[in-house]
């Protein structure tokens, strides 16, 4: 062979690997509304700054007539890139191939860029698409994905992980995308769960759709696994892009500071609008959140589950930030077993990345009731209590309106090491409401007034005397508990400036294996 005809021999294999399991199949994909994992890849990255690994890997299985379906790439595309200019690995499951079921060299792979992003220190993107497990490869499979769950639970904390699903995900291979930071889905095209409705159907006799036991929509708004749901795989993508501008590439670097053309001291009037009068009456927080970031952009996380509760990634004077906010328009804001898990994954997270967390209070408590209290409220509750407290980066509270209870503790207070706590004019802290509090006590007093109308009369005036008492901001502030109340309106100011004081902070928690999270 001459050096020409080599040279156009490796170009006939690049060609041949870029085609996957070939035409057909692609053409399969498309017509099911799809991407191939190439052309995600394309979407996914800086143009041109894909470099791939492994193009030449197949798989060594000799059972069942394989040796004789041989593909390049072997069902998962793999290498680095660059979003916005900045390192990212990827790997991206290939359908066509084999229905992106794993092999072990497959998994290999995978492990090779997993690895790879662990030394160097930038984040994995992996875009799953697959059958699961290679049946024809039998326990090899299994090995497989446990050697890339190993390396999940490696680069936790160190390298953020992202996950798209794009596919079927199901089986075991769930638990990949569960041991990274966040998982995009995208909308009809995607499902996720351990065992699917045949099984569930011979072992529980529930009749349930593929859509209806794990689509997108039911793991936004049910079971929480997903932080994203996308129209389409296009949108999907291009969020991923967006999400990696508020990241770090790792846990020793800061987020990247973007260019803030919003003047710092921006007033929003407004905000002295903004809370009802009548304290029992509901307000969107996120009219809050919107007012005071820069240029008024946010990316939720989560959106449509545990709505009690935002969290979700903005920036203060282009300085990346984590937003936790009581939601009082859904259940009045109050904490429960899903909002806790929520906000206590998200601040763990901000925490792990160097990522200032700034919280919005106004909780009335952690909602009461067997369900809550047989589901384990109190474990749950403590995940938040202990990822707020166990947070070193900078922390900075406003308490809009309620902090009652637990609650109040809870929500970044200055006991659990809270920099910087602010209160709105409006703030009622507290050890509960008013309504609450009369009633424990002044039960026997209530309850010798024999006429109702003396009875309302006499609980609206205690109720009246605690709140001038305690519902208000300035006892927490006697005891330096809340380091000013501030105008509504100055907010972004203040927390602009706060955030500025914050950002040479160092503090260090006690030196150990690891820490025991109530799980
Ligand atoms: C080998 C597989 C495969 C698999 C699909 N294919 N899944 N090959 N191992 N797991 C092949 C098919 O034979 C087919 O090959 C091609 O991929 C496309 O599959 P189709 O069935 O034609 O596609 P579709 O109708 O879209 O259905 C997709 C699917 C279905 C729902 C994923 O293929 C399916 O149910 N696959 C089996 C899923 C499964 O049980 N996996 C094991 C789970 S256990 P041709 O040549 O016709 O194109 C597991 C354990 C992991 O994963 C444990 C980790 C701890």
């Amino acid at each position: 062979m001459t050096n020409q005809e080599k040279i156009q021999e490796l170009l006939d294999l690049r060609v041949k690997a870029r085609l996957g399991g070939g035409e057909k199949r692609i053409n399969d994909q498309h017509n099911k509304g799809k991407l191939t994992a190439r052309e995600r890849i394309d979407i996914l990255l800086d143009e041109g700054s894909f470099e791939e690994f492994d193009m030449f890997v197949t798989h060594r299985c000799t059972d069942f007539g394989l040796e004789k379906e041989l593909y390049l790439s072997d069902g998962v595309v793999t290498g680095y890139g660059t979003i916005d200019g900045r390192l990212v690995y990827v790997f991206s499951q290939d359908f066509t191939v084999f229905g992106g079921s794993l092999s072990e060299t497959y998994a290999t792979k995978i492990c090779k860029v997993m690895d790879q992003a662990m030394k160097v220190g930038a984040p994995v993107i992996g875009i799953n698409d697959s059958g699961g497990a290679r049946i024809q490869e039998g326990v090899k499979s299994l090995g497989g994905y446990a050697d890339i769950f190993e390396r999940n639970i490696l680069s936790s904390g160190l390298i953020p992980q992202i996950s798209a699903i794009f596919g079927p995900c199901a089986g075991g291979a769930v638990y990949s995308p569960a041991l990274t930071d966040f998982i995009v889905m995208s909308k009809d095209t995607s499902y996720m769960f351990v065992t699917g409705p045949k099984v569930v159907k011979t072992v529980t006799g529930e009749d349930v759709t593929t859509e209806q036991l794990g689509g997108a929509k039911v793991h936004a708004t049910k079971s929480g696994i997903a932080h994203f749901v996308s129209e389409n795989e296009e949108e999907g993508l291009l969020l991923i892009r967006k999400l990696m501008s508020y990241l770090p590439q790792n846990n020793l670097e800061d987020p990247p500071i973007a260019i803030c053309d919003d003047p710092i001291d921006r007033l929003e009037d407004s905000l002295n609008e903004i809370i009802p009068e009548n304290s029992n009456k509901p307000y969107d927080v996120k009219d809050v959140i919107h007012a005071v970031v820069d240029n008024h952009e946010i990316i939720e996380t989560q959106r449509d589950f545990a709505p009690n509760i935002i969290t979700a990634f903005a920036r203060f004077n282009g300085m990346s930030v984590g937003i936790v906010a009581n939601q009082p328009s859904y259940l009045a804001g109050v904490l429960d077993i899903n909002s806790s898990r929520k906000a206590a994954r998200f601040v763990r997270f901000c925490d792990a990345f160097n990522i200032p967390i700034v919280t919005f209070v106004d909780v009335p408590g952690f909602l009461p009731g067997t369900a809550q209290e047989y589901n384990g409220i109190i474990i749950h509750g403590a995940k938040l209590l202990y990822a707020y407290g166990e947070a070193t980066v900078p922390k900075v509270t406003i308490i809009l309106r309620k902090a009652y209870g637990g609650a109040y503790d809870v929500m970044s207070s200055k006991h659990l090491r809270g920099d910087i706590n602010y209160a709105w004019p409006t703030a009622e802290i507290a050890v509960m409401g008013p309504r609450g509090a009369i009633e424990v006590l002044n039960s026997k007093e209530i309850a010798a007034i024999k006429d109702d109308a003396e009875r309302a009369k006499f609980i609206a005036e205690k109720e009246n005397e605690y709140r001038t008492k305690f519902a208000n901001p300035y006892n927490a502030a006697k005891f330096g508990y809340i380091d000013d109340v501030i105008e509504p309106r100055n907010t972004r100011f203040r927390i602009c400036r706060a955030l500025q004081s914050l950002q040479t902070k160092k503090v260090v928690n006690p030196p150990k294996k690891h820490s025991n999270l109530p799980l």
